[in-house]
């Protein structure tokens, strides 16, 4: 995108769930380019195994609000809690008429599972590749959108702004080609963090643009230190992206064992709960992982429910029926990021936040599991119909941007990961100590 100057109505950045469902939402009049930084299918919500929850039945609706209310220590935003319950079940039809398909049981009715801190069975899920089959099935239909361009392999490197209005961004393409682009409304969707642990079950190029570039322009950002540790990701001597053993195999029975073989927790508490106990037992006996067995399949039963899974497993020599599977703790899922309020809004003007990248509150301290999927869902709609209906005229004076003026891609990338490890720190030295430290 050599010196380009792009002009359009909305910029998402990111094409994840959230960035792609934003764009699907936001009416066919309105122009939408979509940047993501590597190939279109190289986004955390691939990854994303075990289901979505839903409001199965109004009946389950107490339940539900208080399961996430209890698991984000209750520290999450009741409104936004109850705003996703109540919108998950016209979020889930939607998905369905779009061609999404979830597992049905002998009955022909949802197969709804069960992950750690649930009371209920109330996740649909796709086998073990959910998040797949969402994103999948929304890219395709947002290739045939006339309105939405995808450019991939390019990197956000700053927001336009000006007296906290913002008007586009700058990036980079995977030449060092550096261009801006020039919106009416900009939303960022770039996800978590992952990329800067050492172990994590992110891609590595997830490494928090959005919040580098909100510290950097005083955008306001909300609870950077409540990251997920997820308890139970593949053990494996090399360090980079762990293979994530979804929670919901736990909450199909599988149990996890000490390096004596004894059970140690109830493995369907809450994922920091989990991982904290893991944590123990691993100082206990001086080891860098525990195990997990899933004792109640037969190989063929699990082969069926958890193909993924088994066949990472197999390739690594175990059979997760029989053998025990070395696991350990990483980094998973961010709760904080980008403050928004209900609809996506940021605190600078035209500036939006979806997805994981975003914290609205839902979350509170600690994720219940499945409700990842769900909440992207919920808020990208809504902030694209905020979009939609704001008629407000923007000011036009973009303020000139200077392509030669931004450092060199590694100089750039240390600044961005200082500015949020940074801010981690800041926020709690104990768990950026445990966590966070390239020394720990
Ligand atoms: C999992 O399947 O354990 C992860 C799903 C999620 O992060 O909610």
């Amino acid at each position: 995108m050599k010196r380009d100057f792009i002009k359009t109505d909305v910029v998402i950045v990111g094409s994840g769930v959230a960035g792609l469902f934003a764009a699907l939402c936001i009416p066919n009049h309105k122009e939408v380019l979509v940047i993501t930084k590597e190939k279109l299918d190289e986004c955390d919500s691939f990854l994303a195994q075990g289901g979505v929850c839903v409001l199965k039945d109004i009946s389950d609706f107490s339940s539900f609000f208080e399961d996430t209310m209890k698991a984000g220590h209750f520290e999450n935003d009741p409104e936004a809690v109850r705003v996703m319950i109540e919108s998950s079940p016209e979020i889930i039809q939607t998905l369905v008429d779009l061609g999404v398909e979830f597992d049905t049981n002998v009955n022909g009715g949802y197969d709804y599972t069960r992950e750690g801190a649930h009371r209920q069975n109330r996740i649909l899920h796709h086998k073990d590749e959910t998040g797949k089959e969402i994103t999948e099935n929304l890219l395709a239909i947002a290739m045939t959108r006339k309105n939405i361009t995808f450019v991939t392999r390019t990197t956000m490197i700053d927001l336009i702004e000006k007296d906290n209005l913002c008007y586009g961004i700058v990036c980079e393409d995977e030449y060092g080609e550096m261009g801006a682009i020039i919106a009416r409304d900009i939303i960022l969707a770039t996800g978590g963090i992952g990329g800067l642990f050492k172990n994590s079950t992110n891609f590595p190029h997830i490494t928090g643009d959005a919040f580098a570039l909100s510290l950097k322009h005083g955008v306001e950002l909300k609870d950077m230190n409540y990251i997920q540790i997820h308890p139970t990701t593949l053990y494996s001597k090399s360090e980079g992206r762990r293979f994530l053993i979804s929670e919901s195999v736990r909450g199909e029975g599988a149990i996890l064992l000490n390096e004596n073989g004894e059970r140690f927790t109830d493995e369907l508490q809450p994922r920091d709960v989990v991982t904290n106990a893991i944590v123990e037992e691993m100082k206990k006996f001086g080891t860098d992982h525990i195990y997990l067995t899933l004792p109640n399949m037969t190989s063929e039963e699990a082969k069926k429910r958890f193909p993924n899974i088994f066949e990472e497993c197999m390739a690594e020599g175990y059979d997760i029926t029989k053998d025990k599977v070395p696991v350990t703790p990483a980094q998973h899922y961010m709760m904080g990021g980008v403050k928004t309020d209900i609809n996506g809004a940021t605190s600078m003007r035209h500036l939006y936040a979806v997805g994981e990248t975003a914290c609205n509150g839902v979350h509170g301290k600690n994720r219940l599991a499945s409700n990842s999927l769900l909440e992207s869902l919920v808020f990208a709609k809504r902030a694209a119909d905020l979009i939609s209906s704001d008629k407000e005229k923007k000011d036009g004076n973009i303020p000139p941007v200077d392509l030669d003026s931004y450092p060199e891609k590694s100089v750039r990338e240390k600044e961005f990961r200082d500015l949020i490890m940074n801010e981690i720190k800041r926020k709690d030295e104990a768990f950026y100590a445990k966590w966070c430290n390239d020394e720990s």
